[in-house]
């Protein structure tokens, strides 16, 4: 589903040596398949993440999606791409104020009508745990409950692939497990696969494969002989 090959990006501020943000990084992602990025602040992760969702470019390397090359896609099938084959899980402090949870879900699915959208995506939200909070407003919802909605908007065009940059960042341990749990659940069961940016180590138990990031160069990370909470 997803493959970069030899992907760099190099921020250059000033006329200090270049920020070698992204150095180089392979690495393949299937359909159902879910994938841990782990690494410290300031080593590559949202940078990766934009290049994959064609918000930034390259210096270097491709990025295949369904073996279509990102970087050779026109504008209107790039804009395609982002509407249709990508899913990314924004922090809760993107929902906008005053909307309804299930307004909030459905703008992705607007331009087919609001009645069609709403129909569209109660049935996810109620696969989240939220079909009692449909019309509660963003003030009137937990986080965990505001995450799960941009879960749902995330989700609701069936994307193939679904990025996550830290998506629970602003929850506590108990929320955390299951919004890892119902990311995980409904990627697999729908043959999503997912990149799943962390800095919880509880997030391997729930993924295939994990990787890690420094300095922008990409290795696997094994957790077998860590101890939990160590990292
Ligand atoms: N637009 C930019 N111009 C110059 N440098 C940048 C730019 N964006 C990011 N960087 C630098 O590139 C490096 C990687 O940044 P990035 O945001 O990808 O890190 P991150 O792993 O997501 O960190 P965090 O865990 O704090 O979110 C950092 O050193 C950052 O300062
Ligand atoms: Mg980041």
């Amino acid at each position: 589903m997803l493959e970069l090959r030899r992907v760099s990006k190099h921020y250059k501020v000033g006329s200090e040596s270049p920020i070698r943000a992204v150095d180089d990084v392979s690495m393949t992602l299937s359909g159902g398949e879910v994938l841990a990025l782990y690494g410290p602040s300031g080593s590559g992760k949202s940078t990766l993440i934009e290049l994959i969702a064609g918000l930034k470019k390259p210096d270097d390397g491709s990025i295949l999606i369904g073996g279509r090359d990102l970087l050779k896609m026109s504008r209107s099938q790039a804009n395609d791409y982002r509407l249709n084959d990508l899913g990314i899980v924004m922090q809760p402090s993107s929902l906008q104020p005053g909307a309804r949870a299930i307004a909030s879900a459905s703008i992705k699915l607007m331009a087919g009508g609001k009645r069609a959208a709403r129909d569209r995506i109660e049935p996810l939200l109620v696969e989240l745990g939220l079909g009692d909070r449909l019309r509660h407003r963003t003030e009137e919802l937990s986080m965990g409950e505001r995450q799960r909605v941009l879960i749902a908007l995330a989700l609701s065009r069936d994307p193939k692939l679904v990025l996550a940059d830290e998506p629970t960042a602003s929850l506590d341990t108990e929320n955390t497990q299951q919004v890892f749990s119902l990311l995980r659940g409904m990627c697999v069961a729908r043959r999503m696969a997912l990149l799943l940016v962390t800095h919880d180590p509880a997030a391997a138990a729930y993924a295939d494969r994990s990787y890690e990031l420094r300095d922008g160069c990409l290795s696997e990370r094994r957790f077998d002989d860590t101890p939990l909470g160590a990292s």
